[in-house]
């Protein structure tokens, strides 16, 4: 996980959570236009604590987490554990499977190790090339059941402030959000967590709409936004905007969520994103910029994410990795940030 650079010392405060009550209406349209009242749970209080530590480019999604939940591992008995651990669970195996299929298990293992390598040249080809070939099309990795639990497990008490400082989503927003905005729009993100950016986009928002894979970001944001009117939060299946209707949306954002979906995910949301925008609507979209291993970074690249979008009926206004005058960026994950646009904005003049 990494966000962007140049950091302050310190954080503001969080807003913390209001709201009382066990469960909310919320209304929604269907693909077909028709609307329809859910009652949503409004999920359990959740204390947003301010974050007022040093913002850290972790290369590492959870750092923190991973820090602080496991302090008693020190590095050189890790190794040692993981052994231990590694011959009770082949003695297991062996007791109840047998001999034969316990060499078989570490055959298919040397042979799965042995295939990393090769799908690394391959998304690195297909990825330089902006192909959604066999090797991404294969990926097994960052699917919604891995970011389900990933972000499940996730400590969201500093709301994700850690992960940039409050001055960088201002600049964006200023840079990138205000000078395209309608007037009265209505905006989508996709992949809020605890809504930090959310935040930012709801007092510009007739109607804001939180998607998200996870049930915690979910019910956090029902809670944090529990009081106010034009906020509606879904959760998704992780690949699609369930609910809301064709050419609905002036604006779909999401920052730091798409670098961390399966590339097959990423162009459904590309389609889903083309599905909703109105005629003059616009995404702006981070992704990770080039395949590399780090930061729980999923296989994607400034080609491939430009030839999903044009594939899909949308264009390419600009990709860029700083804003503000350079003050900040997504640099340290060698990531962009996309704005898409309808192709029917162009034709229509
Ligand atoms: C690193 S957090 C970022 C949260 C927030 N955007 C921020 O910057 O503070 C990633 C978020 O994306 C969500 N996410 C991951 N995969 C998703 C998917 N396929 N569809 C929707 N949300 C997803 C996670 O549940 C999590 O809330």
């Amino acid at each position: 996980m990494s966000s962007f650079a140049r950091a302050p010392a310190t954080i503001q405060a969080v807003s913390h959570s209001q709201g009382a009550g066990l469960s909310r209406n919320v209304s929604l349209v269907d693909q077909w236009g028709h609307s329809r009242q859910i009652e949503a749970p409004r999920g359990p209080p959740v204390e947003l604590r301010p974050w007022d530590g040093p913002v850290t480019l972790a290369d590492t999604v959870g750092l923190r987490q991973l820090e602080g939940a496991k302090p008693a591992a020190s590095s050189s008995s890790a190794p040692l554990a993981r052994l231990a651990r590694a011959t009770r669970r082949v003695r297991d195996y062996q007791r109840q499977f047998g001999a034969a299929y316990v060499v078989a298990l570490l055959l298919r293992s040397i042979v799965d190790r042995a295939l990393i390598p090769i799908d690394t040249y391959l998304l690195r080809v297909e990825g330089t090339r902006g192909v959604l070939g066999p090797a991404h099309r294969g990926y097994r990795g960052h699917t919604a059941l891995d970011n389900r639990q990933q972000w499940s497990a996730f400590d969201w008490s500093y709301g994700g402030e850690e992960w940039g400082p409050p001055e960088g989503r201002a600049a964006l927003v200023e840079d990138e959000l205000l000078r395209r905005l309608p007037p009265d729009p209505v905006i989508v993100e996709i992949g809020p967590g605890a809504g930090r950016w959310s935040a930012e986009l709801q007092p510009l928002a007739e109607m804001l709409v939180l998607v998200d894979v996870t049930d915690a970001a979910v019910e956090i944001c029902r809670h944090r936004f529990g009081e106010v009117d034009n906020v509606e939060v879904l959760r998704t299946d992780g690949a699609s905007l369930p609910g809301i209707a064709p050419g609905s949306v002036d604006v779909v954002w999401s920052m730091e969520a798409f670098v961390h979906m399966a590339p097959v995910d990423v162009a459904a949301y590309i389609g889903e994103i083309a599905r909703v925008l109105t005629p003059n609507g616009f995404a702006l979209i981070h992704h990770a910029g080039r395949y590399h291993r780090r930061g729980w970074r999923a296989p994607m690249t400034k080609e491939l994410f430009a030839r999903l979008a044009a594939e899909r009926g949308l264009s390419v206004e600009r990709q860029f990795d700083s804003w503000g005058d350079g003050a900040f960026n997504v640099h340290a994950s060698h990531d962009l940030i996309t704005i898409l646009r309808q192709h029917s904005a162009l034709s229509s003049g």
